[in-house]
């Protein structure tokens, strides 16, 4: 099978994957998109925001679209491993049981322990070691006990997957003028990215965003080449330790700038959006977080969507944070 690269995901292999996620027997949810009341928290530069409510989707996050599209394309009997600090080893522990394949997911020791018993709930081991020897591990896998490496970002099917997410914005608000989406590895913004410009949203500026202290994309994008760092968040779904080499080569494409938001900016977005009934994991509202903090230029009186891109925390998490 070729290799997909920036400029081999085209349209058709986008709207193919669509199909796929839409079609899949994973079940996964064409999210709701709402319009945000501004009634409830004036924003610094008056606009029209709609979120798209990612953290409605099953398994708790977006990370279900591509792993839709990506077990779709791997034999079906195979054994495989991947790296999640949680959201990406939830769907795709969901994906193995429900294909009745073998995984392993490898994951941080700073993940919260909740995270990996519920992944073993699926049938899938759980491998916890120090972040700076999750790759090494990986490897190890690979090597010697001849497991599959799936990736959680920097894959073309996994890329391709989440891309159904821009298409279901499309069919809401067919010509936004800006759209935020939160950035880790860079695999869910390179697929919304790809799939609004391919569909022919060339005036619609798109921004990525990512955590101060982890903010791989963004120093990528100013040595223009893919690199890695020290990351940490308490975001740890967009702190992984690279960004990734296609989604890099995406977004220098299709994405407008990379943003950045401290935590105490995203601590406050999850009280904020938890306050008028939405529960999202820090992970998943940096991007609201952008917003509310007037980092996105030149939104007055524009359409904005947000997208809102997991939910999975728990209330002794939630204690954590500001009224
Ligand atoms: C809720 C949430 N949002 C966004 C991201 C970032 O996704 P990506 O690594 O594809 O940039 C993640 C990654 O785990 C996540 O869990």
């Amino acid at each position: 099978m070729e290799e997909l690269t920036a400029d081999t995901i085209t349209l058709e292999v986008l709207q193919e994957a669509r199909e796929t996620v839409t079609r899949s027997p994973l079940g996964v949810i064409n999210t709701p998109m709402i319009p945000w009341c501004q009634t409830t928290l004036p924003l610094p530069q008056p606009c029209n925001v709609y979120l798209k409510l990612e953290n409605m989707q099953k398994t708790g996050s977006f990370k279900l679209r591509g792993v839709a599209n990506q077990f779709s394309r791997r034999p079906k009997a195979g054994h495989f491993v991947t790296m999640s600090a949680g959201n990406y080893g939830k769907s795709f522990a969901y994906a193995s049981k429900h294909y009745g394949t073998k995984g392993k997911v490898v994951m941080p020791d700073t993940a919260p322990i909740s995270r990996s018993l519920l992944i073993q709930t699926f049938g899938i081991e759980v491998e916890r070691v120090p972040t700076s020897r999750v790759l090494n591990v990986v490897d190890r896998c690979v090597q010697e006990d001849n497991m599959t490496f799936m990736h959680s970002y920097n894959d073309p099917d996994l890329i391709a997957g989440h891309a159904s997410l821009g298409f279901e914005i499309l069919e809401v608000v067919p010509d936004p003028d800006v759209v935020v989406v939160c950035c880790g590895g860079g695999g869910l913004l390179a697929g919304v990215a790809a799939s609004l410009k391919l569909s022919g949203c060339e005036k619609t500026r798109i921004y990525g965003v990512e955590p101060d202290g982890a903010c791989t994309m963004y120093r990528s994008f100013i040595e223009k080449k893919p690199v890695g760092m020290d990351s940490k968040s308490i975001a740890s779904g967009l702190a992984p330790p690279f960004a990734g080499a296609l989604p890099y080569a995406l977004c220098r494409k299709y994405v407008a700038e990379i943003v950045l938001v401290t935590e105490e900016e995203i601590k406050s977005a999850v009280s904020t959006l938890y306050n008028t009934g939405l529960v999202v994991e820090p992970s998943g509202c940096a991007a609201f977080a952008a917003l509310v903090n007037g980092k996105i230029p030149d939104v007055t009186g524009k359409k904005v969507v947000v997208i809102l891109s997991g939910g999975n925390i728990g209330k002794d998490e939630l204690a954590n944070f500001p009224d």
